[in-house]
């Protein structure tokens, strides 16, 4: 179906077949002896190369031959002269489908910024880099849902809209058709959202998780894999407003087995991005190298390849979050001092502290659990001593948090008080609170930020470059 794409172009054997290629222009460049355009269609990293004789087009149809314009190339597969590639294709006939004028086609066979590329993100994934990015992200969602079919999960889809705030955090995109001019008021003058369009306060979701243990409650293994908003105001290389988020959510699994199956997927799902994206991963492994040249030798971090299989390779480091800000305490940028944050008993870990304690102090990812209950979500059980919960985080080398999870509160007295303690209406949560009254059960989850994920594995450095179309503060332009 459709014609042969260039990715098994590059595979056939050469036998002066005939061959139609279709893609965009990378290249052109002309010597006395032949005209070179390297074709590329996204298939893969690799180009074509298609080869003419000097005076066999029109020199007016050769100059719509530019970088970006986009050609149907008919010929012969023939064993290539040159270094480079094995194949090449003998051109019998070009036909332009689109023109690229060069005046105007920003994207120049030179080196763009990637700040440039994120202003014209309607064209990036026409370069090598973005391209690239982009292939091994969908590597990545597969290889997510390979995962959890194999394991004998079920993918649940839970609802983009929703009425509750699963994270507690308030940071929520409101949903509403009320007109922003003329909002209906109620007697007391407050908006009456009974007037909306779902009769109350609706936002887009801040994660799955809620509605994924009601599913969990019945299935026992479900996963969601789906778009979450966060309208915190965070302008990192971390953060997005919109992001895909994974949350696996398990009966009868109990902290232990979370972290046991948070730490397998990941490797299983990096696997799958070693062995099936090495010509994307070598691209961008070397773009990185080439970066780092500017660095000090001392900062400059392992090869991509070799990082991604440090972490396939080796068992995460597991710790409590009292031993690891006993470890930040005993440590020497907080002796020093450097830390900009100060470390205690009680403390939000911030990223300094946590890239401390995976690339200083350990030198691998770390999962770091039993977090004290103030500075954790509501729905987090609590421990014995009443002071910690079952929380658990992984923490990756450069990225900091890249999952975060816990056992949840079955027991139906203690989560209601958890509600109300931070402040939730409980009648909101009642379809929640009824899982721990009718057949509660011992469960476990976690949320894997999809895009960090992406980040790892592709080594860059801005989240805004993982995702096709990024949304953060003021920037929802594409
Ligand atoms: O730690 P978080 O907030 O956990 C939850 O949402 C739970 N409901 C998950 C669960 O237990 N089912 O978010 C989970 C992960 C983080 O570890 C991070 O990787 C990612 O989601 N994340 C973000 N990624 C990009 N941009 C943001 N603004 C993110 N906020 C969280
Ligand atoms: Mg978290």
């Amino acid at each position: 179906m459709g014609p042969l794409q260039i990715k098994d172009i590059l595979q056939t054997a050469p036998e002066n077949q005939s061959v139609v290629v279709k893609g965009w222009v990378r290249t052109k460049r002309e010597s006395k002896n032949a005209i070179f355009i390297a074709l590329n269609d996204g298939s893969t990293i690799n180009n074509i190369q298609a080869v003419a004789e000097p005076g066999q087009f029109s020199a007016e149809l050769l100059l719509t031959v530019t970088t970006g314009s986009c050609l149907k190339v008919t010929g012969q597969l023939i064993a290539s002269q040159g270094a480079g590639q094995t194949v090449e294709v003998k051109i019998s006939d070009i036909e332009v489908y689109g023109t690229a004028d060069p005046e105007e086609y920003p994207l120049q066979p030179k080196k763009h910024s990637l700040e440039f590329l994120r202003e014209i993100a309607h064209l990036r994934p026409r370069t090598n880099t973005f391209s690239a990015i982009l292939r091994i992200r969908h590597a990545l969602a597969f290889a997510v849902h390979q995962y959890f079919n194999d394991k004998g999960f079920f993918y649940l889809h839970t609802p983009v809209i929703t009425a509750s705030d699963a994270e507690g955090a308030g940071e929520m995109f409101r949903v509403t058709t009320l007109d922003l001019n003329n909002l209906p008021r109620t007697e007391e003058g407050a908006i009456n959202f009974k007037e909306d369009f779902f009769g109350r306060e609706a936002n887009l979701t801040v994660s799955g998780q809620l509605e994924g243990e009601l599913g969990a409650m019945a299935l026992s293994k479900i996963y969601t894999f789906g778009p979450t908003f966060r309208a915190e105001n965070s302008n990192t290389t971390r953060h997005l407003a919109e992001f895909w988020m994974i949350e696996p959510e398990m009966a009868f699994f109990e902290l232990e087995d979370n972290m046991d199956l948070a730490e397998d997927f990941v490797k299983k799902v990096i696997t799958y991005a070693l062995i099936n994206c090495k010509d994307d991963l070598n691209f961008l492994q070397n773009r990185l190298t080439e970066e780092e040249k500017s660095k000090p030798q001392n900062e400059r971090s392992l090869p991509l390849l070799e990082k991604l299989a440090f972490v396939v390779d080796n068992p995460f480091e597991r710790l409590t979050y009292t031993e690891a800000i006993d470890i930040l305490l005993k440590s020497k940028p907080h002796k020093e001092g450097k830390f900009q944050f100060p470390v205690g008993w009680g403390i939000d870990l911030s990223s300094e502290h946590e890239r401390y304690l995976v690339e200083k102090h350990f030198k691998k990812p770390v999962i770091l659990t039993n977090y004290p209950r103030e500075i954790k979500s509501f729905y987090m059980k609590l421990d014995e001593d009443g002071k910690t919960v079952r929380a658990m985080d992984v923490l990756f080398p450069g990225i900091g948090e890249i999952i975060g999870g816990s056992q949840r509160e079955e027991n139906y007295e203690k989560l209601l008080g958890r509600v109300k303690e931070i402040g939730i209406d409980p009648e909101n949560l009642w379809w929640y609170l009824e899982t721990r009254k009718f057949g509660t059960a011992p469960h476990s989850g976690f949320g894997l930020g999809f895009e960090r994920l992406v980040q790892f594995v592709t080594g860059m450095g801005n989240i805004r470059d993982v995702i096709p179309f990024p949304r953060y503060p003021k920037s929802a332009e594409f």
